[in-house]
């Protein structure tokens, strides 16, 4: 056994006399030692795994980032153009964007303004009987929670109370907008059209929301083309009693085109003719809603001029089946929704006092200004592209309306009621 004393002598000496040292020679490479290593304890099998997971996320996320990105958005598609506004994709090209309504969709949610009025509230009967859900807007200026009183405690329903010349802000897929005093007694004190039109609008932007505005004939003025299509201009007294409505309309259809051209707006444009039928504003001064309720209360019928202007009447249920085709459909119009049976005063109140009372008189009025000789609608774009046309005559259609006007009538509390 060597001492430590030895040790450290052995160390002496062998740095006093080095020994001759080798030739340098690289150290001899070893190529199996790293692969030994990758084999040991199943590092080659994790090394593969882990490529594999790796490569199949890069490959499939791409698929899958694209799918969800449509999902979510079955009804509407938007982007934003080089202006920064919201537009829906195709709204311009006939491109085909959403899931057509009733088509495996999910349930719409849908805002009927003046949805207490009187074609108003057929229209929410027929959206909620489709199962969709209905949000009414009305400040009751002329509508009546009567109208919707059955629609009540009824979960897809809602109604508030609202002027639409103020904004408001709801999530919503589409927008039919009526909210307007539709009768010469009422529009005159109500600047509706206009504001009203522009609020929808706004909405219908900010939410991607299809927009209906349902216009009028009146934007034919005192028509000097017979029938009128939708190509005729119009002949308007811009400064007259009417001007209110018929121009707040002309505005109302200039306001939705201008959406719907700068801001992508999907609009549709419905010019209505008279319409008649059962939840119509007793006295508004319409000419079927006044006779009726003179002929019940036994009052002479009140014909102004000579009786010889024409009108052609819709009832109400036919209006509303073109409402919702247009609205469903890929036309923005405007399109005429119109009975093209036309009749003139005198023949109207002949079909009344038939109807109802056979001893009723006539009282002749001086004729109101601007007041048009005649309305007919040409309704071939509607049939053509909506599939659309009328399907009740007025014969049928009056004696529809009698028995709801005779119950409010006889009801002492109609216009005070639940106001
Ligand atoms: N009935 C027709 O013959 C006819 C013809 C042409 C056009 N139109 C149009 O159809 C729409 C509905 O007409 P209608 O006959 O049912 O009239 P209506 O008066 O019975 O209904 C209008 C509804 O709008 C509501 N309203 C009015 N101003 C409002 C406001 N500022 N904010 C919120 N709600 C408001 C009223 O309270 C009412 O419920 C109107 O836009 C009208 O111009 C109707």
């Amino acid at each position: 056994m060597k001492t430590s004393l030895s040790h450290r002598r052995d160390e002496e000496a062998s740095t006093a006399t080095p020994p001759p040292s080798p030739p340098y020679s690289p150290k001899p490479s070893k190529p199996n030692r790293s692969f030994n290593y990758l084999l040991r304890e199943q590092r080659l099998l994790f090394t593969i795994v882990g490529i594999i997971i790796g490569s199949t996320f890069f490959i499939i996320q791409p698929s899958l980032s694209r799918l969800s990105t449509s999902e979510p958005q079955p009804y509407i598609h938007s982007r934003s153009n080089a202006f920064g506004l919201r537009r829906n994709d195709g709204a311009l090209h006939g491109v085909p964007r959403r899931v057509p309504v009733g088509i495996g969709s999910r349930r719409l949610r849908i805002v009927v303004t003046g949805g207490a009025g009187f074609v108003g509230s057929h229209l929410v009967d027929k959206l909620i009987g489709r199962g969709n859900d209905v949000i009414v807007i009305d400040n009751f200026f002329t509508g009546r929670k009567e109208n919707l009183i059955h629609l009540f405690g009824n979960p897809r329903f809602e109604l508030i109370r609202h002027d639409v010349v103020e904004p408001i802000l709801l999530e919503v897929d589409q927008i039919y907008h009526l909210a307007c005093p539709a009768s010469p007694v009422h529009y005159k004190y109500n600047p509706t059209n206009v504001m009203g039109t522009l609020n929808m609008l706004g909405l219908a932007k900010r939410t991607g929301a299809r927009f209906l505005l349902t216009s009028t004939s009146e934007v034919y003025g005192d028509p000097l083309e017979h029938p009128q299509k939708e190509t005729y201009w119009g002949n308007v007294n811009p400064i007259g009693e009417r001007s209110c409505y018929d121009e707040g309309k002309r505005t109302a259809e200039t306001l939705t085109m201008d959406y719907h051209r700068g801001a992508g707006v999907e609009v549709r444009i419905a010019r209505i003719f008279n319409t008649y039928g059962p939840r119509m504003c007793l006295d508004d001064g319409r000419v079927v809603s006044n006779f009726v309720a003179q002929a019940i209360r036994k009052q002479p019928l009140t014909v102004y001029g000579d009786g010889k202007q024409t009108r052609s009447f819709q009832y109400v249920s036919d209006l509303v089946n073109g409402l919702t085709a247009l609205m469903d459909g890929e036309h923005i119009g405007p399109f005429n929704l119109g009975n093209p049976g036309e009749f003139t005063m005198l023949e109207l109140a002949k079909i009344v006092k038939e109807t109802i009372d056979s001893s009723a008189t006539i009282a002749y009025k001086p004729n109101t200004a601007d007041d048009p000789h005649m309305r007919k609608p040409d309704i071939s774009k509607a049939k053509e592209l909506l599939n659309w046309e009328p399907k009740i005559p007025l014969r049928e259609g009056l004696p529809l309306m009698v028995n709801d006007f005779r119950n409010r009538i006889l009801n002492e509390d109609e216009g005070k009621g639940l106001k």
